[in-house]
């Protein structure tokens, strides 16, 4: 057997299939329990199990769900902070470890990454996703996925598709548009499945346009496998199945966990409704799937846990986003000054969310353990300032105020308590606790200095607040390194590098979504259509706390120099980028894409390229980011395809959205066709049309010739949006004969 390395493939050629009989062949589409699954005919039987950020394996004689009692594993960072690195090297080598880390334990198929869009900051599984971007979620997912599957390790790119909220999450029906399907809902999954080849893809529990994903013939068969070469097994999410033959007949490999239905399959062959090619088919792909991950089950293999912590601490460092240092007031001198640590997620920090892929950790870091290190003990003071449970406490107050008062700097560590976002239910408002920001304010007030550092797993409102604290440091869920690179970070050890992944909004209704979230009566209506994130706040110019993109350093980044050197249909942008300040660091050059010309509907500008650099004082370097033809387009419903127009494509390059240093425009070819013209065509399109106002130019020449009024400017713009025929029908100087006559010498080749 061969392993490819990108994909850890096995060879798969030989079919153990051929030959079982209709009820071994069913018995392989559904587990033997909740993990499994199922042994038939030498075929062996697999584990599959959580994922995403750490590998949650029941123990031996566990109860199914084990929520909290797995087996100890790495806790890396959850994709909120993962993904805010923006850096895929990083996200490859955590790809790696997870994969050594489920190879140990005997775990074929590792159930992630999730890459749903947070189309709302209230979902409740934010923190499990990556971006409110599918160009930075398909990424982030390829690095992971490949970096998994390098050691032999399966993954389930999850949950598909538009799976964008909690609420209602087993019934609702996503109804939305094609397009804004295409280019924001499913671009990230078609892009991790083209690159990566994750060895499963898991279908969402909710519907599509009222058919539930996991029946959906036209999202697992004809998107997945035949538009984009998807050659996996398809799983449901657990639970997700409703319909076992409808499921199977529309491209739905595997049921977890069994419900024990297999007989309903062999009675639909048996009885002529399904076809049994289909339930060979699934058949064969679990029986692939088995094999390709056959190196996840070699014995023996161990992995160092010292290590893995050491990477979920650089990750960790990497994933947390400076979003305000007034003054510098950060880093803190290691030993260098007094220190009043505030804030009970100091001592018990939240690191991951609550649901199913909440790990066991194998070792957990805190901050203020990590802080007093750095510091020493005698020039740190603790208060806990606050409850979880968010009950005012007068006395907590008052200590944690006399702390501050008496110390140079006041760290505060805020945030959402566990209980307020988890797996299961989305967030009704965007607010930090009441009790805590009345802390916040009582601390300010006693020391300016103060530094909040945060832990939420979705967006939280800062606008309210923000004037009580001189620098922020939005820690998001770090994993179990989380509180040691938090002090890392407040002292300058590591300098922040992560970047936002979503907008934070000045308030929660400023977002697209929010008239539109989460729907009623089992339907959630995606009325913003494309405008999700950034693409609604950057075409609206609508003013935000922190755009996409965002993120400070203790160190300053110029660029010094972009060319773009465009193709057809594509461009090539070389990037100069300078350490101006006194600090090693890193940035990310982001590359938007603005289409100036187009006709169509089209977000302001689009993420198609970045890439991190790390760059000491004064050093440059130059990076080329290639956008391809897909950088352009768009997915036009008409052709069935992506589609580029002609003409004039800025393409910007800066530190954030809003962040803009260079701007070029480059002129592509694009790859519609201008169109037919017909009597229902207007004015405007005939005028617009290179060979329609050849056409229709030359007939008003005659007609003025003849003696007919000319057209004044105004009478243009109104009849503009008039359809030719239109004319005809008013009887407005034409004929229904002359516009057939116009209409035959548009459409002749040449004309
Ligand atoms: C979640 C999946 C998870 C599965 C197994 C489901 O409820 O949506 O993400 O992989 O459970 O735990």
């Amino acid at each position: 057997m061969e392993l490819t390395a990108a994909t850890g493939r096995n060879d798969v050629t030989e079919n153990y299939v051929d030959g079982l009989s209709l009820e071994e062949k069913a018995s392989l589409t559904s587990g033997s329990d909740f993990w499994h699954s199922q042994s038939v005919a030498g075929i062996e039987s697999i584990l599959l199990t959580d994922g995403p950020h750490g590998v949650r394996k029941q123990p031996e004689g566990g109860d199914a769900l084990g929520l909290g009692h797995s087996i100890p594993a790495t806790c890396f960072p959850p994709a909120v902070g993962l993904g805010s690195s923006w850096n895929l090297d990083l996200i490859r080598q955590v790809g790696e470890a997870l994969g050594d880390e489920a190879k140990a334990e005997q775990v074929s198929v590792l159930l992630g990454p999730g890459i749903n869009i947070k189309r709302s900051p209230l979902c409740g599984r934010n923190f499990e996703y990556v971006s409110e971007d599918p160009f930075l979620s398909g990424r982030v997912a390829a690095a992971l996925i490949t970096g998994i599957q390098s050691r032999g390790v399966g993954t389930s790119l999850k949950h598909f598709a538009a799976n964008n909220q909690e609420h209602d999450r087993m019934r609702v029906s996503a109804d939305v548009d094609e397009r804004t399907l295409r280019e924001i809902y499913l671009a990230g999954f078609e892009y991790a499945v083209k690159t990566a080849a994750p060895t499963t893809v898991m279908c969402s529990y909710n519907k599509i346009n009222g058919v539930y994903s996991s029946q959906n013939h036209w999202l697992l068969t004809e998107v997945l496998r035949e538009q984009w070469g998807f050659d996996g097994l398809v799983v449901s999410d657990w639970g997700a199945v409703n319909d076992r033959v409808a499921a199977l007949a529309a491209g739905l490999d595997l049921e977890m966990p069994p419900t024990g239905t297999d007989t309903q399959i062999v009675d639909a062959v048996r009885g002529g409704d399904l076809d049994e090619s289909v339930l060979t088919t699934a058949a064969e792909r679990l029986s692939t799937l088995v094999k390709r991950t056959a190196a996840a089950r070699t014995e023996g293999h161990t992995y160092d846990v010292e290590r893995h912590h050491e990477l979920a601490r650089t990750a960790a460092a990497e994933s947390a986003v400076l979003l305000a240092n007034d003054g510098e007031l950060l880093p803190l001198t290691p030993g260098g000054q007094t220190v009043a640590v505030i804030g009970e997620f100091a001592c018990s920090p939240r690191y991951q969310g609550a649901g199913s892929s909440q790990v066991v950790p194998t070792k957990l870091d805190n901050a203020l353990d990590a802080i007093l290190d750095l510091e020493g003990a005698d020039r740190v003071t603790f208060a806990p300032g606050f409850t979880f449970d968010g009950t005012p406490d007068d006395h907590m107050v008052t200590e944690a105020v006399d702390a501050a008062r008496r110390a140079d700097v006041a760290v505060l560590f805020l945030g959402l308590p566990s209980a307020t976002e988890s797996e299961g239910f989305d967030r009704t408002d965007i607010e930090l606790p009441a009790d805590q920001i009345a802390l916040l304010e009582a601390v300010h007030g006693a020391n300016p200095n103060t530094v909040v550092v945060l832990a939420n797993g979705g967006v939280v409102s800062i606008e309210p607040w923000k004037d009580h604290a001189a620098a922020i440091l939005e820690g998001w869920l770090l994993g179990q390194a989380g509180g040691s690179a938090i002090a890392d970070l407040l002292f300058g050890i590591t300098n922040p590098s992560g970047r936002l992944t979503e907008t934070i909004p000045l308030r929660l209704q400023d977002n697209p979504s929010y008239l539109h979230f989460p729907g009623s009566q089992q339907h959630v209506r995606y009325g913003e259509g494309l405008y999700v994130g950034y693409r609604y706040y950057d075409s609206a110019l609508r003013e935000v706390a922190y755009p996409f993109g965002f993120g400070l350093s203790y160190t300053t980044f110029d660029i010094t120099d972009t060319s773009v050197d465009a193709g057809k249909n594509s461009a090539e942008v070389t990037v100069t980028v300078r350490n101006s300040g006194d600090r090693s660091g890193s940035t990310v050059v982001q590359v938007y894409v603005h289409d100036a010309s187009a006709s169509i509907d089209r977000p302001a500008q689009e993420l198609k390229g970045f890439a991190k650099v790390h760059l000491d004082p004064d050093e440059s370097a130059t990076v080329t980011i290639t956008l391809d033809t897909r950088a352009f387009a768009y997915w036009s419903v008409a052709a069935q395809d992506w589609a580029i127009e002609p003409g004039d494509y800025e393409i910007r390059v800066g530190f954030s959205s809003r962040d803009i240093a260079t701007t070029d425009t480059i002129t592509l070819a694009g790859n519609v066709g201008v169109g037919t013209l017909d009597a229902m065509s207007t004015i405007g399109e005939w005028l617009a049309h290179p060979v329609g106002s050849a056409v229709l130019g030359a007939a008003m020449a005659a007609a003025a010739g003849d003696g007919a009024q000319a057209v004044s400017p105004e009478m243009m713009a109104l009849a503009g949006s008039m359809p030719l025929g239109k004319l005809a029908t008013f009887g407005l100087g034409i004929t229904e004969e002359q516009v057939a006559q116009l209409v035959a010498a548009a459409a002749q080749p040449g004309s």
